[in-house]
């Protein structure tokens, strides 16, 4: 019988799933996939590894002055919403700030953090486009100035079978789209990530991805209350390797459906292509919600590992978020 650790509102037996090791059969993946050129082959694909002691996070700004390359830390910390403060314990910031999946710089996690200096995030232009009434073109910073920020805790949980607990700071999606004005025939958001190589190796080195970096969700996903616009983490603004300065956060799908560092928000009447979609339709389909009894091809997803205290979690249908989601999906 596996261990069982008991955390709240959240068990950790250890032990039951597959070992990492067992995960990567990138060649069977990349031919598969068609991408077995040069490029992809060498890249690990989301992969998991653990986290190596790396440079630190990104230092946020001082108190209300705007930081060299990152917006201003007016507005944080933010007030915790308390449906949101369910008392787990957080994950390790730094352990947080060193482990993450952001191939623009890196298919190493360990090395992103490292790697962001080049990477300029003021200003920052939003564009928000395709089938709204108030289309919008505005700075990253004026925009979080205009919302109320507030600070969430929130599971996160990558299709890698790793998680961590972590206080997100934004405002909530839903927001932000009642701001536009969504037309009778938009049906789905489309959100693409920045796309300068000259400041993100990953983007110079990684030829054949399909760059850049774009998911998607359907509207009425996009509107529900747990979906965000994330601009901080750990009460400071997002470091850079976070998906500064502006992410998504959608915590009932798998974290590869969060887009970071978005420049562009299109709202369409179609199910847009998406990165790892188009990668991998069948690995990384466009709904992907955390489902732990439909396991990916390398990853069993019954269980997941916390990425700072190795503990195993029972993984939990939609993440654990099946009240505010489960309706939204009739035949889950
Ligand atoms: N967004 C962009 N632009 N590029 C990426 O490579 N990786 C995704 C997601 N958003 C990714 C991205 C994946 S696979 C995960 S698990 C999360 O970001 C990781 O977020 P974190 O590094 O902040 O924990």
């Amino acid at each position: 019988m596996a261990n069982i650790i008991k955390r709240p509102g959240w068990n950790l037996p250890e032990n039951l799933v597959t070992p990492e090791a067992a995960f990567l059969n990138r060649r069977r993946f990349l031919r598969e996939a068609g991408f077995a050129t040069a490029g992809l082959l060498s890249a690990s694909l989301i992969g998991c590894s653990r986290p190596a002691d790396g440079a630190p996070a990104d230092p946020p700004a001082k108190g209300g002055t705007p930081a060299a390359s990152g917006p201003t830390t007016r507005g944080y910390p933010a007030a915790r919403n308390s449906d949101f403060n369910p008392g787990w314990p957080l994950s390790n910031e730094k352990v947080a700030a060193n482990y993450n999946n952001f191939y623009e710089f890196s298919t190493s996690k360990s090395a992103v953090a490292k790697l962001v200096g080049k990477f300029t995030t003021t200003p920052w232009p939003l564009k928000i486009s395709g089938l709204v009434g108030k289309p919008l073109e505005i700075d990253a910073q004026e925009l979080i100035d205009q919302m109320t920020l507030e600070e969430r805790v929130y599971r996160f949980r990558c299709v890698e079978a790793w998680a961590m607990i972590v206080p997100w700071t934004g405002f909530p999606l839903a927001k932000l789209i009642e701001k536009v004005q969504p037309q009778a025939g938009a049906k789905f958001l489309r959100f693409e990530t920045f796309n300068r190589p000259e400041q993100a190796p990953g983007l110079a080195s990684l030829h054949d991805y399909p760059w850049p970096y774009t998911e998607g969700l359907r509207l009425e996903e996009a509107m529900n209350p747990l979906a965000m616009v994330v601009t901080g983490i750990y009460g400071k603004p997002l470091p850079k390797q976070h998906g500064a300065p502006l992410r998504i956060i959608v915590p009932w799908k798998y974290g590869y459906k969060s887009a970071k560092s978005i420049v562009k928000i299109e709202f369409v009447d179609k199910q847009p292509a998406t990165l790892w979609e188009t990668i991998n339709p069948r690995e990384y389909p466009f709904e992907s919600n955390v489902n732990p009894r439909v396991p990916h091809p390398r990853w069993s997803q019954a269980t997941e590992r916390m990425i700072d205290t190795d503990d195993r979690v029972p993984t939990q249908m939609f993440n654990g978020y099946a009240k505010y989601v489960e309706s939204l999906y009739p035949k889950a």
